[in-house]
């Protein structure tokens, strides 16, 4: 059995890449391995968030994460900065971080870019994120591709002060799947999807209403061609679209593209929009419950009570070998 821990910012509606790279991984691990999943609300604050909508963006993720299908009876479901090891020990660990490191991360680099004022957040952001990991001793960490250089540097850290002070923390792994973990704009292929892009014909958000992703997924971009073909090279909006179609059936993109043989962008794109919406209407269903319901409330409060054992023994065991002074 293996401790997992993931993450995903409440700074915005959720995307099916985001289901798709992550979420789905989340469930489908859950019955195996001892679970943590956190809503990162504290990592949404490295940029601007408007009071209101922060609340409400953390209690929607909070729900999605069950309307999606994790069990909160198997999996610890929790909010960061319910949690405040992780802002302690994020602050420890950018202490140990070098600039140099930090100013190579891809996503700094492209949130940051072009920008005139940059917040201090957005650069130790990864520091932090090192903290909800290794505070969980986690050996896997489900992510999307975008993630795996924080890993890296997650995983250096807990190197690094494991040499310096001592074998403190556990050494984690990604876990990057190996179809869709990086699903791409509906209007560029060569961009991620992504929940914070101002244009909402880029992305399909889980909690969209069938006509709208059946509007999006006709206008979503296509090459000039018409084969239905897998050639991530030369069609690569085409392929992203396989992709997502075969994460919504279960089906292999050899099998799309094998069952569209012969036929046109139009037939294709006309079942991808039914399938979408097919995926995603019990997810919806279940997320109006869930929310109706309140039950969110107990469910978070008994994640972060778990997940608040577990993270403040790593956290004074991580204290006590950099020095601190313990109250006795
Ligand atoms: P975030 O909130 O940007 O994204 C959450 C998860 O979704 C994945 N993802 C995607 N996968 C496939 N295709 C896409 N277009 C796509 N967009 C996003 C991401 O890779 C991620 O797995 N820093 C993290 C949140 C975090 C975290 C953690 C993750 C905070 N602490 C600890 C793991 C462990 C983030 O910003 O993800």
């Amino acid at each position: 059995q293996q401790r997992v821990l993931s993450g995903i910012q409440s700074s915005g509606k959720l995307t099916i890449g985001n289901y798709i790279g992550a979420m789905k991984n989340f469930v489908a691990l859950q019955h195996e391995h001892d679970c943590y999943f956190m809503i990162a609300d504290l990592h949404a604050v490295t940029v601007p968030q408007e009071p209101a909508a922060l609340r409400e963006q953390t209690e929607s993720v909070a729900a999605l994460y069950v309307a999606a299908g994790l069990d909160p009876a198997e999996a610890a479901i929790f909010i960061q900065s319910h949690v405040p090891a992780h802002a302690e020990l994020g602050w420890l660990l950018t202490t140990m971080s070098y600039m140099g490191e930090l100013e190579r991360m891809t996503q700094y680099k492209d949130k940051s870019e072009g920008k005139e004022a940059v917040g201090a957040g957005l650069f130790v952001y990864p520091a932090l994120m090192a903290a909800d990991i290794l505070l969980y001793n986690a050996t896997l960490v489900p992510v999307g591709d975008d993630q795996k250089q924080h890993l890296e540097l997650t995983r250096d850290l807990a190197g690094r002060f494991n040499y310096r002070y001592g074998d403190t923390f556990v050494v984690p792994e990604p876990f990057i799947p190996k179809q869709g973990a990086r699903i791409m704009s509906l209007e560029d292929g060569t961009k991620k999807m992504s929940k914070s892009s101002p244009s909402a014909g880029s992305y399909i958000s889980l909690l969209d209403n069938p006509d709208d992703i059946r509007k999006k997924i006709a206008r979503a971009k296509t090459d000039m061609g018409r084969e239905v073909v897998y050639d991530v090279q030369n069609k690569p909006e085409v392929s992203n679209l396989m992709t997502i179609y075969g994460q919504c059936t279960g089906k292999t993109v050899e099998q799309v593209q094998a069952a569209y043989d012969g036929q046109g962008y139009g037939a294709f794109k006309k079942d991808l929009a039914e399938v979408v919406v097919a995926a995603l209407e019990p997810m919806q269903r279940k997320y109006a419950d869930v929310r109706s319901s309140g039950e969110i409330h107990r469910i978070l409060r008994d994640g972060a009570e778990r997940a608040g054992a577990v993270a403040e023994q790593t956290l004074a065991k991580a204290k006590e070998a950099m020095g601190f002074l313990p109250i006795v």
